[in-house]
């Protein structure tokens, strides 16, 4: 297992669209491994592939329930089918450095997907396991929490950021 190095904004890689994945081998569970390893080195709560620079469309989400716990998921193209009401909450991003912001989400969603067999997964998420879910299937799309502030924000951020990388 390897720790890989996450992209950070305005990586264009970020902004790729990911492919569907269509060959589910020891390839994709060891790159699953991988993806949770980073993503608790992080730390962080979600990772998805292009994070990492591989556009693919596998994401993993952290479901531990104890504190000291490492338990996710890994879920192989991912799509929100369908979203009701809406919540705004306070988000970050593993690839948005120093950066947090409220976001409105949908406060329940329908997600379907496959697992790591190719198994078929459709279940429902709610509150903070659904904005996770919403952050990260936006990873693939190429979208960034940050495409969902004001233009002013946005503004402010990107001059944080330009001092945050020169004194690197
Ligand atoms: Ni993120």
């Amino acid at each position: 297992m390897a720790i890989k190095k996450i992209l950070t904004f305005p990586n264009p890689v970020l902004r790729e669209k990911a492919e569907k994945i269509t060959t589910f081998d020891d390839e994709l569970k060891q790159l699953a491994n991988d993806m949770g390893k980073t993503m608790y080195n992080a730390p962080g709560v979600g990772l998805a592939a292009n994070q990492i620079g591989i556009t693919r469309q596998i994401v993993v989400v952290d479901i531990s329930r104890e504190e000291n716990e490492k338990k996710f998921i890994a879920l192989i193209n991912p799509v929100i089918s369908e979203g009701e009401g809406s919540v705004t909450g306070e988000e970050g991003c593993l690839s948005v450095l120093e950066y947090e912001s409220k976001v409105k989400r949908f406060q329940k969603i329908r997600v379907t997907a496959q697992d790591l067999d190719g198994k078929k997964l459709d279940f429902e998420a709610e509150d903070r396991f659904a904005r996770i879910l919403q952050h990260e299937v936006d990873h693939l799309h190429g979208t960034l929490f940050i495409d969902h502030i004001s233009r002013l924000k946005l503004t402010l951020y990107k001059k944080k950021l330009k001092k945050i990388l020169k004194n690197k």
